[in-house]
């Protein structure tokens, strides 16, 4: 269990290095409201990384943090980004699902405890990706649209 929660404290901090690449890459287009989204979901990542992170220390486990690969992602317009974000989740949500199973096998109570707020916190995460989406199809070449989405996205704030 200590080495597979080590495994997604990286997977958590890759998912941070992905959101950062992509928030700068939004700002380049101009949608400084998706970048600015997109830098609270990093924040977001780090938490979670930190999350796992204290549970480690608070059992007195060795944290062996890993290297973290460059984000590269071949996305260009926002739907694809933010289908690429959805996608990402969807794989986070499976490590998450597989810990929890771990866990279970083990008979980490602990473990369990912590999982069922990730395994709820997945599911926020990949219904606010879905619902961007959404938007994103409903707007479609309206530029005024896309504007539009992008000044509400630009009100998201960080989470405590
Ligand atoms: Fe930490 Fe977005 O999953």
């Amino acid at each position: 269990m200590r080495s597979a929660i080590n495994a997604q404290i990286r997977e958590e901090l890759d998912s941070a290095y992905l959101y950062l690449g992509l928030s700068a890459y939004m700002d380049g287009l101009n949608l400084r409201g998706c970048a600015h989204w997109l830098r609270m979901q990093w924040q977001e990542e780090i938490q979670h990384a930190l999350k796992f992170l204290d549970f480690l220390l608070q059992r007195n486990c060795e944290v062996e943090l890993k290297a973290l690969a460059a984000p590269a992602f071949s996305a260009k317009t926002p739907l694809e980004i933010f289908e690429l974000v959805l996608a990402h989740e969807c794989h986070i949500t499976a490590c998450i699902h597989e810990l929890y199973a771990l866990a279970v096998v083990e008979h980490d109570y602990a473990s369990q405890t912590l999982l069922q707020w990730f395994i709820t916190e997945q599911l926020e995460e990949e219904q606010s990706a879905r619902d961007i989406i959404d938007d994103l199809r409903l707007a479609g070449d309206s530029g005024a649209s896309l504007l539009l989405l992008d000044r509400e996205l630009a009100a998201r704030q960080a989470e405590d």
